[in-house]
């Protein structure tokens, strides 16, 4: 860890990661606050639906952006907030099913799987959603270990899965009203991501970046 960038230390600052953590947590907080002062609008369950699927996307695309930046940048410190925005990404998409499952489907599963059935853009959110609890459950120490590094990295490459089934959901979603602006727009972000990553593998070499980046995971 000594060798590494002393330009990012900065990041290592014990504040650091409770700041991130409250970032993370605002836009929910203001959709909770405007759920309860009657502030979203003529719809607030279509308004909270749709607002924790675009935070659950912008939280993966974050997610995805730490190792392209960390390793464009050379800041390896970066890596110690992954795991946090990862499990928001998760998060953000438990708030998106549950406020699906309660308001447009009144919380009966029968409803819900007769739903998953018929729309197959739901069929495709409920497998982003099965990707991305797969990854959140094997984000902890003892699991990692368990798995150990290889096989982890293995499986977390499934981030990219989740990030093209969650943009056909989304896509199919908008397909209706011919609104693809958005979608086209994510769809640049999520390419230009995984291109600088194919980019930067293809370019490696065998330094301890790799090293480092994982000992900063843990702190
Ligand atoms: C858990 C399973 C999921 C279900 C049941 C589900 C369901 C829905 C529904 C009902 C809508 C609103 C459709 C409308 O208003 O016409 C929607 C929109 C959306 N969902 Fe999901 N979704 C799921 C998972 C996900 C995941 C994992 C992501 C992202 C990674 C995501 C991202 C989005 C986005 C970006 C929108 C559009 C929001 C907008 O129009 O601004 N969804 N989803």
């Amino acid at each position: 860890m000594a060798a590494t960038s002393t330009r990012g230390r900065w990041l290592l600052h014990r504040r650091a990661k409770p700041v991130l953590f409250v970032l993370c947590l605002l836009p929910l907080a203001w959709l909770v606050w405007g759920a309860a002062t009657g502030g979203l609008g003529a719809n607030p369950a279509e308004r909270l639906i749709r607002a924790t699927g675009d935070w659950t996307l912008r939280l993966l695309c974050l997610t995805l952006a730490v190792t392209p930046l960390r390793k464009l940048l050379h800041l390896p410190q970066l890596a110690r907030f992954r795991r946090m925005l990862g499990l928001y990404t998760f998060g953000y998409a438990l708030a998106h099913l549950l406020c699906y499952a309660g308001f447009d489907m009144g919380l009966d599963a029968q409803e819900i799987a007769r739903d998953v059935a018929q729309r197959p853009f739901i069929l495709v959110g409920v497998s982003t959603f099965g990707v991305l609890v797969t990854l959140a459950a094997t984000s902890f120490q003892p699991l990692v270990r368990w798995l150990g590094g290889v096989r982890w990295r293995r499986l977390h490459r499934l981030v990219y899965l989740a990030a093209g089934l969650a943009l056909l959901h989304f896509f199919w979603m908008r397909a209706g009203k011919r609104d693809f602006a958005e979608v086209f727009l994510y769809g640049a972000i999520i390419a230009a991501l995984l291109g600088t990553r194919v980019v930067l593998w293809l370019r490696r070499t065998p330094s301890g970046s790799g090293a480092t980046a994982v000992a900063y995971q843990k702190t």
